[in-house]
């Protein structure tokens, strides 16, 4: 049984099982930690360490800030080639909309997808998985989305499949058929839909391939009664719903993800006063994806307004590679304190237990407490605050996944 000691602080969510409503830090000076295999058994100040730990092996935190490992709750991870030149054509003041129409954006990554073997997108996604856990990152959540046939999304998820297997990190599945409507579906989305419902999704269910359905809910992409009727097969088959929701326009998404029990509402940059309304009565927890926002220049989203309201609100990346090419969950979460005013201590959960919550995972990980996943970080800072202000290229020394530190 392994003690971390020698920790400068701890710093935590308290566990949803101290009390479902309060999230606000714990913060502990001169800590210790001990765990066993991959759960955590005790967390305190090294003054009070029980006697029966005295003589653990020790790990040594030389002083370290000490978090929870982050969990990174919606990429694109599996995707082949990027689109550095649709970056250039929008900052040239080409809309990301209009790259769309004309056949690039999702579409062009779904080409190049389509053309990549398994081994291929299997090899890549695990290269990002290595420096996603060099950053401190534990968790990943991992749609698919760039295949649109039922043979390459089926590809994409067992390239998820094979990375739970033989991975260290967590990897959560998500199914987004309903990415865009494919081209050879053009004039024919009931088709694509139909597809969707009586094909696919029984498919993954039966394989075991996700956990969750999301669908893109916006104009040019799914209307929300297309995703409603989805999201009922979905449930049917045992996938829970998550929605991305009015990204570009509101289009009533965040209302629509409390409607059908989504866990989460992802974007959210046009969401609605109803829609924070219907997600806080509803107990949606809202995805903040600051690298989205920036990538597209648009506003952010009202993280003060759905803070008020009560909205549990997470920060993750939206790696992929049009909106978001960047997996640096640290930078997402700098962000989300620059562009979106939340304090690095609202940050911090919105990047572990928030985020947990939003893959419905809370009482596993995203806090350190006894009895959840022995998933943590060592930062080399004197303090959150100073963490997420000093912005480093990397300032994680080691990141521990159930209780083994990770290397490669
Ligand atoms: O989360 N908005 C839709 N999906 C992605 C972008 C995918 C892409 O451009 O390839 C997103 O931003
Ligand atoms: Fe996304």
């Amino acid at each position: 049984m392994p003690v971390l000691n020698n920790i400068g602080a701890l710093v935590t969510p308290p566990p949803p099982s101290a009390d479902a409503e309060a999230t606000a830090l714990r913060r502990i000076e001169d800590a210790a930690l001990v765990w066993t295999d991959d759960t955590i058994e005790w967390v305190g100040p090294a003054a009070n360490l029980p006697e029966e730990y005295k003589d653990a092996t020790t790990h040594d935190a030389e002083g370290s800030l000490v978090i929870p490992g982050l969990v990174d709750c919606h990429t694109h991870l599996a995707f082949a080639g990027w689109r550095a030149d649709e970056f250039a054509m929008r900052l040239g003041g080409t809309s990301y909309q209009e790259i769309a129409k004309s056949g690039g954006g999702i579409l062009e990554t779904v080409r190049k997808t389509r053309a990549a073997s398994e081994n291929e997108l299997y090899d890549r996604s695990r290269s990002f998985l290595r420096d996603m856990a060099q950053l401190g990152v534990t968790t990943v959540e991992a749609k698919s989305g760039y295949g649109l046939t039922v043979a390459d999304e089926l590809k994409q998820l067992r390239v998820y499949r094979r990375l739970r297997e033989n991975h260290p990190l967590r990897i959560v599945p998500t199914v987004l058929g309903a990415h865009t409507v494919p081209p050879e579906y053009e004039g024919d989305r009931e088709g694509y839909l139909t597809l969707l419902r009586e094909e696919l999704i029984p498919r993954v269910a039966d394989e075991g391939l996700a956990e969750f359905c999301d669908a893109f809910v916006e104009e040019d992409a799914f209307q929300p009664d297309e995703a409603r009727r989805l999201f009922r097969t979905a449930r049917q088959h045992g996938l829970t719903p998550k929605l991305h929701a009015d990204q570009l326009s509101d289009t009533g998404g965040a209302a629509l993800a409390a409607e059908v029990g989504a866990a989460s509402a992802d974007h959210l940059e046009h969401v609605s006063d109803e829609g924070i309304a219907a997600m806080a009565e509803a107990g949606t927890v809202a995805v903040s994806l600051p690298l989205a926002t920036l990538y597209l220049d648009e506003e952010p989203l009202p993280a003060a307004a759905l803070h008020d309201a009560g909205v549990p609100l997470a920060v993750a990346t939206d790696f992929n590679p049009g909106t978001a090419p960047s997996f640096h969950l640290p930078l997402a979460m700098m962000l989300a304190c620059t562009l979106q005013r939340m304090t690095p201590a609202q940050v911090l959960t919105g990047a572990t237990r928030h985020a947990a919550a939003a893959l419905r995972r809370a009482d596993e990980i995203g806090s350190l407490a006894p009895d959840m996943q022995a998933d943590f970080v060592l930062i080399d800072a004197p303090s959150l605050n100073h963490w997420l202000y000093h912005f480093r290229p990397n300032a994680a020394v080691a990141t521990y996944v159930g209780g083994a530190r990770w290397s490669e």
